[in-house]
């Protein structure tokens, strides 16, 4: 009887002992995508489209310093991104594709970085398809809710 009665307050003080010595993984990596990842690419992505509509096509492209600096500089950005998703903060409990798809997204940034250096607007649009290929391959393995690189709804949601 008196284990009995002992047995959910040791586990109650094992799941309180458990919190403080694990605390959460430094990075979380849903922010990071939503805050950091997401804009960042939107930013290399939209330097340069290729727009056919009503009005023809027409081709939109970084044309001064400030405009090309701002391309290399979220691809440089994005490199990062990548070292920090392959820290064991972002990485722990995932398997080693994990750290591939992290490093796909540097080696494919770093493409990136060097098409923008070198001004070549077909370049940083061609590497920017591989940039989104990366994306996918690693969020068709790790990404929970479905739905491509905007889960716009959280997977509560459809109980409503
Ligand atoms: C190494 C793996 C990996 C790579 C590479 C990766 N992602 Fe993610 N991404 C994830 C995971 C895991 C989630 C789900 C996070 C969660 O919901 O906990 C996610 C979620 C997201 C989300 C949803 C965030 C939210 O608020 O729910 C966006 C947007 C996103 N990623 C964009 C991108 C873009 C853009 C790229 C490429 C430039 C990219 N991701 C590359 C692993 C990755």
């Amino acid at each position: 009887m008196k284990l009995k009665i002992a047995a959910p307050l040791f586990s109650a003080l094992l799941a309180a002992g458990c919190q403080q010595s694990a605390p959460p993984p430094a990075v979380d990596v849903k922010t990071l995508m939503a805050g950091k990842v997401q804009p960042t690419a939107e930013i290399y992505w939209n330097s340069v489209q290729y727009i056919s509509d009503a009005a023809g096509s027409r081709k939109i492209e970084p044309k001064t310093d400030a405009e090309w600096a701002r391309t290399q500089e979220a691809a440089a950005t994005l490199r990062q991104l990548g070292e920090q998703l392959r820290s064991p903060g972002a990485a722990a409990g995932r398997g080693n594709d994990w750290l591939d798809y992290a490093q796909g997204l540097s080696d494919v940034a770093k493409l990136a970085e060097q098409a923008a250096k070198e001004r070549n607007p077909d370049k940083v649009f061609e590497v920017g398809g591989s940039i989104y290929n990366v994306c996918s391959a690693c969020h068709e393995v790790y990404m929970t809710v479905p739905g491509g690189a905007r889960p716009a709804e959280p997977a509560s949601s459809g109980t409503k």
